[in-house]
């Protein structure tokens, strides 16, 4: 089992580039099967999350290879239309290549799927949306299996604008036969992604990144090579990092656009931030201060930045309010950050947190990929040693996390251990 060993300490100071989305790369990688041919694709990260996909896609029988910057898709000939449980279970996303198989094969089989640990996360919206798209579903076992002749265009309004959910109608539609169309869509910049490259490759869809999307439905799509846009989680992280340590540091490759929600926060709090078309630079301010939030969906505040900001909060003067409004069970972490000292409470689904004026180290644990970076943050911050185990949720979603920290003047080491 790995762990991470932080010192804490030192200010964040220098220059990285980020990486590629892991939100709009799984997306993507599931799109590419809608090809019957090779597509390359550029910027992907190289985490465990994308290791799953290859995996499973392999087992569909598509050939994955990595040729200089590109990852190589090969989706030629596909032998197989069910994922494995055991994947299923390892993620989330993996349920995106349902909408995927079914385009590409009319039928799919898979299991309900796994992921972090931070709320039911049903796929209701998923099924009902396929269901609405002529496809008829049965469960059995635990297995949900998923046919039809033709995938047929229709209006879905969706209860709630879920990503997932969206990005799988997306999927389902690009191959369909008439119009579907998305209401209450999800309106995230992964969206915009995934759309960008479908209609790179020949596919019909306009309106991402609004409330409505409408997908023409085309026969076949063609072989095209694609950059996958900035990841904003991770930008967001190491903009913290900068924060909570008292840095001053500069991102480049960014989206400004992406960005919005967190740099207003980051400015309440008093950093001070500049801003050039490609770039970022934040200098934090000594005393930080307290600040609300409230996650919402795109443009929202990003609930994947809630528990990285709740680190930087925990540290900041004064009482900051954060309100959950997307998954039910995301304070996990505020268990851990109160073993380095900080004084949160949590009624519903608001936490209340008292800053404190620095954290201290300790043992602890990281409860999913979200929450185990803001356990980094707080040991970056900490005076001493923190470690920090259970780091596969880490390694989920954050390429090299700790080689972009040592970067930045962080002494942060991955060991091996029982
Ligand atoms: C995606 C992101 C995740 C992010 C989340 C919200 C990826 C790989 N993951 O997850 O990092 O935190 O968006 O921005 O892109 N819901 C239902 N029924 C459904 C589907 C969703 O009730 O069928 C609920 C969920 O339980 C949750 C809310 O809708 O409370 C939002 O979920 P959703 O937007 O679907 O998130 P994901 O696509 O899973």
């Amino acid at each position: 089992m790995q762990y991470y060993i932080v010192k804490g300490g030192n200010k964040l100071e220098g220059e990285v580039s980020s990486s590629g989305s892991k939100n709009a790369s799984l997306p993507i990688l599931a799109a590419s099967i809608l090809n019957k041919g090779k597509t390359y694709l550029k910027n992907v990260p190289k985490i465990h999350d994308t290791e799953i996909m290859y995996q499973i896609m392999e087992l569909l029988g598509i050939k994955i290879s990595k040729e200089d910057e590109y990852v190589v898709i090969d989706a030629t000939n596909i032998n197989n239309y069910e994922i494995p449980d055991n994947l299923m279970r390892q993620m989330r996303s993996s349920v995106i290549l349902a909408g995927a198989i079914i385009g590409r094969c009319k039928k799919a089989k898979f299991s309900y799927p796994g992921g972090c640990d931070i709320g039911v996360r049903p796929i209701d919206l998923h099924l009902n949306a396929f269901e609405k798209m002529g496809i008829k579903i049965e469960e059995e076992n635990g297995k949900i299996s998923c046919s039809t002749e033709k995938v047929l265009g229709n209006t879905i309004t969706l209860d709630f604008p879920s990503v997932g959910a969206t990005e799988n109608i997306i999927l389902a539609a690009t191959l369909s036969e008439g119009i579907t169309y998305i209401k209450n869509a999800a309106m995230e910049p992964e969206i915009v992604d995934l759309q960008n490259f479908i209609n790179k490759m020949g596919g019909n869809i306009v309106g991402a990144g609004t409330k409505e999307i409408k997908i023409i439905g085309t026969n076949s799509l063609n072989s095209v090579e694609y950059e996958i846009m900035p990841d904003r989680i991770e930008i967001g992280t190491l903009l913290c990092a900068a924060t909570i340590t008292k840095g001053n540091i500069t991102i480049k490759n960014i989206r400004i656009e992406h960005l919005i929600p967190v740099i207003y926060k980051l400015e309440e709090m008093g950093c001070k931030i500049d801003l050039k078309e490609n770039e970022i630079k934040l200098q934090a301010k000594d005393k930080l201060n307290a600040c609300n939030i409230k996650t919402m969906p795109y443009p929202g505040f990003p609930t994947d930045m809630q528990p990285i900001m709740g680190a930087v909060l925990g540290v900041s003067k004064g009482t900051s309010l954060i309100v959950e409004n997307i998954f039910e069970n995301r304070y996990k972490y505020l268990a851990e950050l109160k073993r380095m000292g900080a004084k949160t409470t949590v009624e519903g689904k608001t936490a209340i947190i008292k800053g404190i004026r620095r954290y201290t180290p300790a043992k602890v644990e990281a409860t999913d990929l979200r929450g185990g970076a803001a356990l980094i943050l707080a040991a970056l911050n900490a005076g001493g040693t923190t470690e920090i185990t259970n780091i596969k949720y880490i390694l989920r979603g954050y390429e090299k996390i700790d080689k972009k920290l040592e970067l930045l003047g962080a002494n942060i080491n991955i060991r091996e251990g029982e």
